[in-house]
């Protein structure tokens, strides 16, 4: 899940890189890297651990002058997080530079036999076996192009490569994606910058992981598939199918109003999403409900009406926060579609024997829609024969493409590690699409559909409530940022919020924190509870809050201290506990939307009190896109 990028045209190409490497910097931030084709035609490289802030040459002067660069910025899987194991990596002679992502599968094997043909290694990764694999190919007397592509052929496992090699000729950036794991997307202007009445200016070409890289650069972009390559030169790309013969390849227009986000005032991303969040829903929701007639259009939907009554069940699969949405999605298929769910994480449905076919509509959701594990599962049903339909937020992601149709999340660009605003929107359109199947289905009624879409436009005011109390949680955080371990429980559709809670509070707070369906405690984690170790009880208002109530009394009767989350007004609760957060009152299936925020702002504040790096939690990256 690293993040790279190459540039090859008429600007600086240090500053181009570092300028694109910070906006993949979400991918993965040990370590950064870039080289540069200096005028001499030597390949100049420079990197170092740490954040691509800190990368800067040596003397911390200027870059080194060249047209043509390539980076990297890392989240380390092979080999710590080192100056030495930072990318670029180059072959024995330093000819070749090399930025990866993904992982070779079988670089020991390759590895040894280098070695052993006298290659000698700088770094313990696995990426640097493709410099000298492609060495290799040069002093057999390929030309570069032909040392790149023979390369590819030994490479197992999943993965995005880009190099470069020195030399006064014409200067070329070689690009592969091999598998699902490593997107790659290229863009390409003929004329950079060309104003009317100048003479003609030389093309520009970009390279990247990322669509979001090349905004600034890019007019149009190609994504490449498995197995394809792409020659990157200042004239043009020429792209090549898996059997090295040319493709042709339609560049599609750069998706309109993808700005980057910035703080917006807020000290972090992750506040300023949390914010956001009645937007979120609002933008899910927006041009898709007919509140009058309590109908749902998702004209991205790729079923018929006819095909969504055959429907016979639904599986929902995502990773972190996204399974956790499909935990909740799972309650929405079952209440108010009627239909068969199951949901699993990704990451073991891509390896189990699945039984899909024509009539299993299979959802995968994600925010990044560029998750390993999810495009791997995904794969996996398109090619047993299931439908599948991603939710997704990321346009122009590898799950839009993977998929038959996406329902976006429309929330725009989420930067904080922590998925806050995205879990939010997935939430709302899991809520519309049970809602269009059951009315097609006949599982929900015209009335019960109106009531249903009539709370869901409450939620953004509602949302707007509990954040506007922000503050509070700074308090509750004075309170509880000592804990080092808590228990999150809830029970039916509030038991994912409990786990989302929890890992909000993990990944971000580097706190033990567990989420349990409440109805478990006494099998085993009640034995945990004591005063040192707080419970948050998820128990807002619904069918299951007398027996929520009852596990909290549990805990209570243990000395256990306790925050819950109750619908305004419930003294009952309030009562027995010690910390209470109160939400706006509302139906059952939206609980979950609403009982988020403040485990968000929880987290969020518990963080920032023990000085954690909310926006970039250590050993996270935004998306995983390794295995
Ligand atoms: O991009 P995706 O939604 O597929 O990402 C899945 C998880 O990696 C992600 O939700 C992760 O758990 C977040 N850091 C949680 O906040």
């Amino acid at each position: 899940m690293c993040g790279i990028v190459g540039y090859l045209g008429p600007r600086d190409a240090w500053s181009t890189v570092l300028d694109a490497l910070h906006r993949l910097e979400y991918r993965g931030y040990d370590s950064s890297g870039i080289a540069v084709l200096t005028p001499g035609g030597r390949l100049e490289v420079h990197k170092s651990a740490g954040k691509v802030r800190e990368l800067t040459p040596p003397g911390g002067g200027p870059g080194p002058k060249g047209h043509l660069g390539l980076g990297h910025t890392r989240w380390a899987t092979h080999g710590r997080p080192t100056d030495a194991n930072a990318h670029p990596h180059t072959d024995c002679r330093g000819q070749v530079a090399v930025v990866h992502n993904g992982i070779v599968e079988n670089y020991l094997q390759l590895r040894g036999r280098l070695q052993a043909g006298g290659h000698a290694f700088t770094s313990e990764t696995d990426s640097e076996v493709i410099a000298h694999l492609i060495e290799d190919g040069l002093e057999g007397g390929l030309d570069f192009e032909t040392a790149f592509l023979s390369m590819k052929e030994h490479l197992l496992g999943s993965q995005a490569i880009v190099a470069a090699m020195e030399g006064g000729g014409e200067k070329t950036l070689m690009a592969a994606r091999l598998g699902h794991a490593g997107g790659i997307v290229l863009s390409y202007r003929p004329e950079a910058g060309h104003r009317p009445g100048e003479a003609h200016r030389p093309g520009e070409a970009a390279v990247s992981s990322d669509l979001a890289a090349l905004l600034p650069l890019a007019d149009s972009v190609t994504f490449l598939e498995d197995g394809e390559t792409a020659v990157v030169r200042q004239d043009g790309i020429r792209f090549l199918g898996r059997d090295h013969r040319e493709v042709h390849k339609t560049p599609q227009p750069v998706p309109q109003g993808t700005s980057w986000a910035e703080k917006g005032g807020y000290r972090h991303f992750m506040l300023k999403e949390i914010m956001e969040q009645p937007q979120a829903v609002a933008g899910a929701l927006r041009d898709r409900v007919d509140f009058q007639r309590g109908e749902v259009t998702l004209d991205e939907l790729p079923l018929t009406d006819a095909e969504a009554r055959d429907i016979g069940r639904v599986v929902l699969v995502g990773c972190g926060t996204s399974l956790y949405a499909a935990m909740v999605g799972r309650h929405y298929m079952e209440e108010l579609a009627g239909l068969n769910a199951e949901v699993d994480s990704a990451s073991e449905y891509r390896y189990r024997r699945i039984h899909v076919d024509e009539r299993t509509l299979v959802v995968s959701i994600g925010q990044s829609g560029e998750t390993a594990d999810t495009l791997a599962a995904m794969a996996a049903v398109r090619e047993k024969g299931g439908r599948l339909l991603t939710i997704c937020n990321a346009e122009g992601s590898q799950a839009t493409r993977l998929a038959e149709g996406t329902l976006y999340m429309r929330s725009g660009p989420e930067i904080g590690v922590a998925s806050t605003k995205t879990f939010m929107a997935s939430l709302t359109v899991l809520a519309l699409l049970a809602i269009h199947l059951g009315r097609v289905r006949g599982a929900l009624g015209p009335v019960d559909s109106r009531r249903l879409l009539g709370e869901m436009a409450r939620l953004p005011n509602q949302l707007g409530e509990i954040l506007a109390g922000r503050e509070a949680y700074g308090a509750l955080a004075r309170r509880y940022h000592r804990s080092d371990d808590f228990l999150y429980m809830g029970r039916g559709i509030t038991h994912p919020i409990a786990l989302e809670g929890a890992l909000k509070l993990k990944e971000i707070g580097y706190i033990h924190a567990e989420g349990y369906a409440a109805g478990e405690m006494k099998h085993g984690p009640i034995a945990l509870i004591d005063p040192s170790m707080p419970v948050v009880a998820v128990a807002p208002r619904g069918r299951l809050y007398g027996k929520m109530a009852n596990n909290v009394k549990e805990v209570k009767a243990r000395d256990g201290s306790v925050i819950a989350v109750v619908s305004e007004g419930d003294r009952e609760l309030a009562s027995q506990v010690d910390d209470v957060i109160e939400i706006p009152a509302c139906h059952e299936a939206f609980t979950p939307m609403l009982s988020v925020a403040p485990l968000q702002l929880l987290a969020y504040h518990m963080a920032v009190r023990r000085g954690c790096d909310v926006d970039q939690p250590r050993n996270l990256a935004k998306s995983v896109t390794v295995e």
